[in-house]
């Protein structure tokens, strides 16, 4: 793997092979600028990223529409003294949308016996102490009952009560009723579930059961505080959604249609998701949008462009007109003032002022759509975007290394999103000469989906089934740095790069792809050492590139620096199992205080973290001092490390 510069003679490399490992940061030669947007988040609805992930709510088939022949996640409760069956009910629904309910039948209850249905939601169900959960339930009852109808969430055997409330008025029109369920002191737990239950006997529909936790910004409809933490502290500039797969759908009909995802989630039917199971579409097209307000980053909207998943595409021309039609509006939507009719419709949902919108992916992979169809659908969506929003940028799905007969060339997209799946050694073969032959000119590049594996043989959807931990070890952490590194070195043509897939619920039966950035379970969340290398990138960058030179060594690098601070951030990966003691000189700084801090993230490549082990594998921080500008450092073994330069800018 050592590597000689390249211009060498024959008579200078030979006297180089003597030579100590070294690696030369040109601080007087900027190669260019880095782009503004260059760290951001990949998403969809995958290895329950959303329902049983980020989007918090707690109740699993809450609209009873999750499968049509049985209560899915629901369970008759009773005990000795009370008897309860519960079956899905078709007739006299809330609304169009949610068109069944559960039919709660009583026989047998009485003060101490209550008899009802339990939830056992997304693998559990997460209690704090002193927490306010938020429950609503839309409930109709058989004539002569009126309740009173107790909610509960309570441990696993049905004993142990954390916090409880009733209602009553019940009448048999549906109605909406909400509390708050407020726990005590106790020992956190996800051995929980959420109850509904009688001390009388009657009969209850329930249309549609929520419960949320208290939820990131408050949102009523919000996210999951640790996972939007764990964002926030990436410091993402954009946010690609909502898919991948999600925004194609198996079918056309089973597409990620956004007009279906607004308003209340009364009025979310919800979808079948590519990945196996059914979307809520709590997470709809507002939600994702002030997910990226809370973060302080953009929208990178894609839109559906007439391709789906089982190889169905709509023929261009007056039959993908509709779908042109649903983008556009949905790009009003996100961006209209209150004057346009999407607009307005935001408003109505709650967010009147725009969002700021720069790039729109047209279509997800489409070099799967073998009937050669994209370039005619890619132009057709360009040109009504580019004549209704001229400043808007559009990106191609299709990488310049798919075939020709594949790729756009009726139009010049703005940007092209590429997508690497590779091993880590695949990775670190591939990074120092990544995107160097590039044109120059542009288009840009969108890395829209990119991840290490640690073994390039093992298809993600097969180690996802199968036995090996979901989210990555040391070795990935390796690779993907590697790579990170080479993005940044081009990140003068690399606008914007995102990890893929970012969440995975680790409960056996949640998981379809591996490995993933952030794994958790119902009560807590951790990060793999995928993303504290993530982290340590993504939060250490300057405005400018750097070139990096290195010679004798298999350390990779990349270099930028800020040039309103004058830090200097390089970052080096070194993948060997020894230590490498490198020469490292930084040009052209002066003024270079005599202090860096180091941040270094190592261990064996087999080291990972998991819920249980949540910190097995994260980065350490050091201050190296009587800094020149060429010194020695060693970089431990299979390592990632950052130093932070100060000078004068
Ligand atoms: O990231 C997982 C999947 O990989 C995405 O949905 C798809 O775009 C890609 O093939």
């Amino acid at each position: 793997m050592k590597k000689l510069v390249p211009f060498l003679t024959y008579a200078a490399s030979a006297a180089l092979v003597a030579a100590a490992p070294s690696l030369t940061v040109d601080a007087g030669r900027p190669s260019g600028k880095v782009s503004p947007r260059l760290y951001g988040l990949m998403t969809e609805e995958i290895n329950h990223c959303y329902d049983g992930g980020l989007y918090a709510e707690l109740i699993r088939n809450r609209a009873f529409l999750e499968d049509a022949r049985t209560p899915v996640h629901w369970s008759a409760v009773s005990d000795e003294g009370s008897g309860a069956a519960i079956a899905l009910d078709a007739t006299d629904s809330y609304n169009g949308k949610l068109t069944t309910s559960l039919r709660l039948k009583v026989d047998k209850a009485a003060r101490g016996h209550p008899a009802g249905v339990a939830n056992s939601g997304y693998w559990g169900i997460p209690v704090h102490p002193n927490t306010r959960y938020r429950v609503s339930l839309l409930v109709r009852s058989d004539p002569g009952f009126s309740g009173p109808l107790a909610v509960s969430i309570v441990g696993e055997d049905g004993k142990l009560v954390y916090a409880r409330e009733t209602f009553s008025g019940l009448s048999s029109k549906w109605n909406r009723f909400e509390a708050t369920l407020k726990t005590r002191r106790m020992v956190p737990t996800a051995k929980a579930r959420f109850q509904v239950t009688l001390d009388q006997p009657g009969t209850v529909w329930l249309g549609l059961v929520s419960l949320f936790p208290p939820t990131w910004n408050d949102r009523p409809n919000g996210l999951r505080k640790d996972l939007m933490q764990m964002l926030v502290d990436l410091k993402p500039k954009f946010l690609r959604f909502p898919g991948g797969n999600y925004l194609e759908g198996d079918t056309v009909e089973t597409r990620f249609e956004w007009k279906k995802t607004l308003g209340p989630i009364t009025e979310r039917r919800g979808h079948p998701c590519p990945w196996g199971y059914r979307s809520t579409d709590g997470m709809g097209l507002l939600e994702f949008l002030e997910w990226c307000q809370d973060m302080k980053a953009e929208p990178v909207l894609a839109v559906y462009a007439g391709y789906s998943l089982r190889g169905m595409h709509v023929n261009p021309g007056p039959e993908l007109e509709p779908y042109v039609r649903e983008a556009l509006e949905e790009i009003e939507y996100v961006t209209g003032d209150t004057s346009t009719p999407w607009g307005a419709r935001r408003a109505r949902d709650g967010h009147p002022k725009p969002f700021k919108l720069t790039y729109v992916e047209i279509g997800n992979e489409d070099w799967f759509d073998r009937s050669n169809s994209y370039d005619a659908r890619f132009a057709q969506f360009y040109d009504a975007i580019k004549a209704r929003y001229p400043r808007l940028k559009t990106i191609s799905t299709i990488a310049n290394d798919q075939p020709e007969t594949l790729r756009v060339h009726s139009r010049r997209p703005d940007v092209i999103d590429e997508h690497y799946y590779r091993s880590t050694d695949e990775f670190l073969a591939m990074s120092p000469d990544y995107a160097r032959n590039y044109d120059r000119s542009g288009p840009g590049i969108f890395v829209g989906e990119w991840a290490a594996h640690e073994d390039g043989r093992i298809k993600p959807w097969d180690a996802a089934a199968g036995r090996q931990p979901p989210t990555p070890s040391m070795k990935a952490a390796l690779g993907d740095a590697a790579f990170m590194a080479a993005m940044e070195r081009n990140s003068d043509l690399i606008l914007m790069q995102c990890y893929a897939p970012l969440f995975v619920n680790v409960n056996p039966g949640a998981r379809q792809w591996r490995p993933d950035l952030i794994g958790y379970d119902a009560l807590s969340a951790y990060g793999s050492p995928s993303y504290y290398a993530l982290q340590m990138f993504s939060r250490n960058l300057g405005d400018e590139i750097l070139p990096v030179q290195s010679a004798e060594t298999s350390v990779q690098g990349a270099a930028t620096r800020d040039r309103r601070t004058g830090e200097v951030f390089v970052k080096l990966v070194n993948p060997q199992p020894k230590p490498e003691r490198l020469q490292l000189e930084l040009k052209g700084i002066a003024s270079l205080a005599s202090e860096a801090s180091v941040i270094t993230l190592a261990a064996a490549p087999e080291d990972t973290n998991s819920i249980e082990h949540p910190r097995n594998v994260v980065p350490a921080t050091t201050t190296v001092r009587r800094l020149q500008p060429v010194f020695n450092y060693t970089l431990p073994p299979h390592s990632i490390v950052v130093f932070k330069f100060k000078s004068r800018p």
